[in-house]
């Protein structure tokens, strides 16, 4: 089976190892890939929201499933693409079509879908610059900390959250007034601040079934003890040890089925992975936002622990069918350590050269920013490779990933040490 991946970060290409695991004999494309990826499968040099080349892509290499990785093919509408296409109709694409994608693509949108379905959340207003004077009004009401968030996608940077009463004003008028984050910030979310702990929750649709996959947690900030700019994420682990059967059972019934059911009753077209953002506050679960995809470096812990065949687990998506899969979780705990480049988030440096990655191990050593340059592995990207190991318990893994990454360097290697910190 020609499978086409899109993307290039550790998601990608642990999905396309999970995919070579399978019984079912695969021909991969990535799309652009990395230096990983190309161990595996054939990269091909297209962008991810390159329709057109996207499509010619598919033709030529007979592919009979595309898996998108990141959001922004879906919010543009990488699905319905294909569906409107009569060349490319039949071509299944695991991930939603616009319509639901809009989950992630705008805060707005996912925050009146949680309010709709009654799913708890955070209490929020939305506004623009034309009621500017209502959302200051709007935070006058509120206790700090304040949180304020950009509609739109913002790579990640969209959400500020802020102790102060007049900052946060000047940071509402900058975000509609002055155009902040882009047309991304035409309209804000404000919300209420939650106390809590985060984790993630992943689940499979095919729009009719669905699948609950291993929760995980994710290590946001750059620094030890989460201080520091917010990063894409600097490692992973899974099962979140403190989502118990009690906490489980709660977020099955106030988030999951709720989620599930309102896409349906909204007529939202969804065949792909939703992931869940929660924060547990007490003894309870709220969502702070939906993403339309896996996370990165949540798939790094979470794919690995599947012992089902993803192939036949995504043909089953296709087919709506999902109800015929069972789904069997390796119950290890699996943690990832990402090592970033010098400098990351801010400004750093690309192309040196990385050592170690033949060192015989246990560890899975999933690419991130690489590539290949003169025969040579290079870095090409901030977080530049994730390190998976599994252990009983996620200090057991985490040594084994630590353990793994003392014998790979690159030019200023950086990684958390603290992972798991926040656990005990
Ligand atoms: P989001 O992009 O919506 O996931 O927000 C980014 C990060 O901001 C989250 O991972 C949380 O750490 C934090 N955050 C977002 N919303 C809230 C909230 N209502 N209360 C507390 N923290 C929040
Ligand atoms: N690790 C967070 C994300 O993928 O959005």
């Amino acid at each position: 089976m020609n499978i086409l991946i899109l993307g290039a970060g550790g998601r990608e290409h642990t999905i396309a190892w999970k995919l070579k695991e399978s019984q079912t004999p695969t021909q991969l494309f990535v799309a652009p890939g990395n230096a990983g990826t190309a161990q595996i499968a054939t990269n091909l040099a297209i962008g991810v929201t390159d329709f057109p080349a996207i499509k010619e892509a598919v033709l030529t290499h007979d592919i009979q499933m595309v898996v998108v990785g990141p959001e922004d093919p879906l919010v543009l509408g990488v699905h319905d693409f294909f569906l409107a296409d009569p060349a490319l109709t039949d071509v299944p694409v695991i991930g939603p079509q616009k319509a639901a994608a809009a989950l992630e693509g705008s805060k707005d949108f996912a925050k009146q879908f949680l309010m709709r379905h009654h799913i708890p959340t955070a209490a929020y207003q939305a506004f623009t610059a034309k009621n500017l004077e209502v959302g200051y009004n709007f935070l006058d009401t509120l206790k700090p900390p304040y949180v304020l968030k950009a509609d739109g996608l913002a790579a990640g940077k969209g959400v500020l959250i802020l102790e102060d009463l007049a900052k946060a004003k000047e940071e509402l008028k900058n975000m509609l007034v002055d155009a902040k984050f882009g047309a991304a910030s035409t309209t804000v979310v404000i919300e209420e601040f939650l106390d809590g702990i985060e984790l993630s929750c992943f689940v499979l649709t095919d729009g009719k079934n669905y699948k609950v996959l291993p929760t995980a947690k994710d290590y946001k900030r750059i620094g030890a003890g989460d201080t520091g700019l917010n990063t894409g994420g600097m490692g992973a682990i899974s099962p979140v040890p403190f989502a118990d059967t009690a906490f489980m059972d709660k977020i099955h019934k106030r988030v999951v089925e709720p989620t599930i059911q309102g896409l349906e009753k909204d007529g939202l077209p969804y065949k792909g992975f939703i992931f869940i953002g929660l924060i547990k506050v007490g003894e309870d679960p709220f969502v702070i936002e939906y993403n339309v995809r896996l996370g990165d470096p949540e798939t790094e812990v979470v794919l690995p622990r599947l012992k089902t065949d993803l192939v036949a687990v995504f043909n089953a998506v296709a087919k709506q069918t999902l109800d015929q899969i069972q789904l069997e979780m390796d119950p290890r705990t699996a943690t990832t350590v990402m090592s970033v480049a010098g400098g990351y988030p801010e400004a750093y440096e690309k192309g040196h050269e990385i050592s170690g990655l033949e060192t015989p191990s246990d560890a899975l050593i999933f690419h991130a920013g690489t590539t290949i340059q003169n025969g040579r592995v290079v870095t090409n990207g901030g977080r530049v490779l994730a390190v998976t190991s599994f252990g009983n318990d996620y200090k057991e893994a985490l040594s084994r990933s630590y353990d793994r990454l003392k014998s790979i360097s690159f030019k200023d290697i950086y990684y958390r040490e603290d992972l798991g910190f926040d656990l005990d």
